[in-house]
Parts: structure tokens; sequence; C-alpha cells
């Protein structure tokens, strides 16, 4: 990335996409994650600008300690059709704004009514609900700023952008949340309950591998594999985040368990119980893989994120 590119607040992004390839999945992972930390301090309006509570707070929701899940995805995507991407960082980095964003109102009172995330107080615990509201708000916006400073063509950039839009809209991840929060104590079928999935999670992961291959400007026979890619694995991690709510503990998740429960929510679990939620995630997991088979970069990393979304723990 060159030094004339400067982020809308910050000092410009240092020089991360130089160093070789790792090797191994771990150091692969490692290594964006590290990319991905650097690039949101830089991305993200300091914490002593105007307004300083605000940006205080916006940083505090995204630099804690998330598992970075879509920015991971972005990059294997980029790697899987070309050659590292001088861009993957600055997508990966909206992508995981937009997400955070996402979660801030989740955790809201009106929504879920949570008060852990990350294992920390969530935002509206932490500051207030105002300004909650506003650093959701306000993330998204930055989401987008970020995006049209992409190192990419103007074209490619108002791809990206017109993809991430859709992804979070009516149709997509705001458009599921609304159908979750309506479907409280409502019998909904398994299609309804898929489509829900699709929309609120689905619709931001799928986003988060096609962004990383559009970066590259691939064929639309990668985007078309990558796409069964995405489908699987953005269904499966939401049936994976109904699971852990239903079994893992509040420590490990880092959010309350068993939440949705208590909030008479229709999961996976609710609906199919646990052993056929955990069967349905793993075949989720294998139409994945297989969507794999010809692609023309590095492929290990979109394998290894299966595994990581399918078996994680938290
Ligand atoms: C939680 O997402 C919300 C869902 C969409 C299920 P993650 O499980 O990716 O949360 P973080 O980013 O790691 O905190
Ligand atoms: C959240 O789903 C989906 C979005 C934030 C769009 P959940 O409500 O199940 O997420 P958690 O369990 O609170 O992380
Ligand atoms: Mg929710
Ligand atoms: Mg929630
Ligand atoms: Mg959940």
């Amino acid at each position: 990335m060159n030094n004339s590119h400067r982020m809308a607040s910050g000092t410009p992004l240092p020089n991360i996409d130089q160093t070789p390839a790792p090797q191994t999945f771990e150091a692969w992972k490692q290594a964006v994650l590290h990319g991905t930390e650097l690039t949101l301090q830089h991305t993200l309006p300091a914490s002593n600008e105007t307004p300083a509570r605000l940006h205080e707070a916006m940083r505090y929701a995204v630099l804690g300690p998330g598992k970075r899940v879509r920015p991971l995805l972005c990059h294997a995507a980029g790697e899987a059709v070309a050659a590292r991407c001088p861009a993957l960082n600055v997508v990966a980095a909206a992508l995981e704004m937009m997400h955070v964003y996402s979660l801030v109102h989740d955790d809201l009172p009106a929504m879920d009514d949570d008060d852990l995330r990350r294992g920390r107080a969530t935002v509206h615990v932490q500051y207030d609900e105002a300004t909650a509201i506003l650093v959701g708000d306000a993330l998204q916006a930055q989401a987008f700023i970020t995006l049209s400073q992409a190192p990419v063509s103007a074209a490619c950039q108002v791809l990206l952008i017109r993809e991430l839009a859709i992804a979070v809209s009516s149709t997509g991840m705001v458009g599921g949340q609304m159908i979750d929060l309506s479907s409280i104590d409502a019998e909904l079928d398994i299609a309804q309950l898929e489509h829900m999935h699709r929309m609120k999670t689905g619709a931001l992961i799928h986003a988060s591998v096609r962004m990383g291959a559009l970066c590259a400007e691939t064929t639309q026979e990668n985007l078309d594999r990558l796409d069964r890619y995405a489908n699987a694995i953005g269904l499966a991690f939401q049936i994976v985040d109904d699971i852990l709510d239903a079994t893992a503990d509040t420590a490990t998740l880092g959010k309350t368990a068993g939440k949705d429960a208590k909030n008479h929510k229709p999961t996976y679990v609710s609906m199919l119980g646990l052993k056929r939620s955990r069967q349905l995630a793993q075949q989720l997991g294998e139409q994945a893989q297989q969507a794999l088979t010809t692609l023309p970069g590095r492929t290990d990393p979109l394998h290894g994120l299966v595994d990581l979304v399918i078996n994680r723990l938290h």
C-alpha cells in the first residue's frame, strides 16, 4: 500500500503488504489478524478527535477482542483467486466496522438487551444508550468511507460499496434483524428460520467472501464457486451461534449464554434440537469445502476457516 493513501483520519497506513505469504494456516491467520488490527487502529477516528466520547466508544466497540471472522474470510477469498492484494486490509477493516455496528445495535435494550459482549460491558452499558446508537450509525458510515478509499479502481470501489450496502440492507442483515425481533414467541417453519439466518448473518458473511474476490477483479466462474462456499458457511455460522448460545458458558462465549431461550427466539436448537443442528452445520461445512475444488490461488485458508467456523468454541 502506498503511503500517499491516507485514511479519513489518523496517520497513513503502515506498509503491511510486503511480507512473504506465511506457510501454515495458523501463521496465515495471525498475519491477517495483525494486518486487520493495524488497519482498524489507523482507519478509525482517533479517540481525542471531537466528539471524543463518540470516537472513544467506536474504538472501544471495534478494538475489543473479536474473532475477526469476516476479515479472515475476505482475505482468504482474495488469496484464493489472486496473490495477496493491497486492498484486502482496507476492505476487511470496513467489513469488521459494519459487523461491529450490527453487534452494538443488536445488544441494545430495544433489541436483544445484552450487557456483555466480547467479554466486556456492551457499549450502551459502558457509555449510554444514545451513544451506542450513534456508535452504530457512525461505524456504518465509517465502513463506507473506508471502502471509498480502497486502493482499487473507482469502478471496483463502487462494486465493493454496492455489495456491502445490499448485504446490510432491508433485504439483508437489517431485514433479518427485523424478522428476528418479530419472531419472538412465533412459530416459524424451518424454511422461514433458514431465510432469517441467511439474511441476518449469512448476507454479511457472503459479502465478506465476495468482496475479497472482487478486489482481485476475478472471473464470474470463480465468483460463482465462492458464492456456493459463502452461502454454506454463512448459514452454518449462525447455526453454530445458536448451538453455542445453548451449550457454551458465558465466560467462554464472552456474551451471556442462554439468551435465545430466555428471549423466546426461534433458533435451530429450539426447532431441530442439538443433534440435528450439529449435523446440519457439519453438512454445510462439507458443502463449503466441496465448492473450493478449482480456484486459481491458495485455498488452504478458506478450508481452514470452515473448520474454524464449524468447530469453534465461542
Ligand atoms: C456474533 O458474531 C453475531 C452473529 C452474527 C452471530 P461473531 O461470533 O463473529 O462475533 P465476534 O465478532 O467474534 O465478537
Ligand atoms: C446477531 O445474531 C446477528 C447480527 C448482529 C446481525 P445474535 O443476536 O444471535 O448474535 P449474538 O448471539 O447476540 O452475538
Ligand atoms: Mg439478535
Ligand atoms: Mg444478540
Ligand atoms: Mg446468538
